[in-house]
C-alpha cells in the first residue's frame, strides 16, 4: 500500500499517478486534495509522512507546485527521508542510496509522463544497504 497526498498545485497530477499505480494493482491511499482550493503544504506532508511512519505503507508521494515546499516540509520530520525528484536516474539513486521513504514531484514541473517514469524508476530500484545504511543513520543521528 502507497499513501499519497497534495496540495491544489498538483491535484491534477495526483489523479494521474493513483490511475497509474490502481491499473498496476497497487493499494493506494488518496489523502488528497481533490481540487484547486487552496491549502498549506506543510499539512499535507504532515499527514502523509505520519501515515508512513506507522510502517503500514510501502512509501509515500507528496506533490505539490514545484515539490520544493512539501519536500522541506516533509524533511523535517524525524525518520522521513523524502527525496524531490526531477528525473528517472535520480529516482532510481534515491531508493538504491537513500532509501528514501517519501518521494516528491513538482505538478507544475513535470509532465504527466515524466512523472510516471520517475514513479516507476522509484518502484523498481532496491537499496544496497552497506555504507549506504552507514550515512542513512548519520542522517538521522543529525534529528538529535
Ligand atoms: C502553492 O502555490 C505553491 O507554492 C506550492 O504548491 C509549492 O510549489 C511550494 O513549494
Amino acid at each position: 500500500m502507497i499513501v499519497i497526498g497534495s496540495d491544489h498545485g498538483a491535484f491534477e497530477l495526483k489523479a494521474v499517478l493513483v490511475a497509474h499505480l490502481q491499473k498496476k494493482g497497487i493499494e493506494v491511499l488518496d489523502c488528497g486534495v481533490f481540487d484547486a482550493t487552496s491549502v498549506d503544504y506543510p499539512d499535507v506532508a504532515k499527514n502523509v509522512c505520519e501515515k508512513v511512519k506507522t510502517g503500514d505503507y510501502e512509501f509515500g508521494i507528496l506533490l505539490c507546485g514545484t515539490g520544493i515546499g512539501i519536500s522541506i516540509a516533509a524533511n523535517k520530520i524525524d525518520g522521513i527521508r523524502c527525496a524531490l525528484l526531477n528525473s528517472e536516474y535520480a529516482a532510481e539513486k534515491a531508493k538504491q542510496h537513500n532509501n528514501a521513504n517519501v518521494i516528491a514531484m513538482g505538478g507544475r514541473v513535470l509532465g504527466p509522463d515524466l512523472a510516471i517514469n520517475i514513479l516507476d524508476a522509484f518502484m523498481a530500484a532496491e537499496f544496497e544497504g552497506g555504507r549506504h545504511q552507514n550515512r542513512i543513520n548519520k542522517i538521522h543521528e543529525l534529528e538529535k
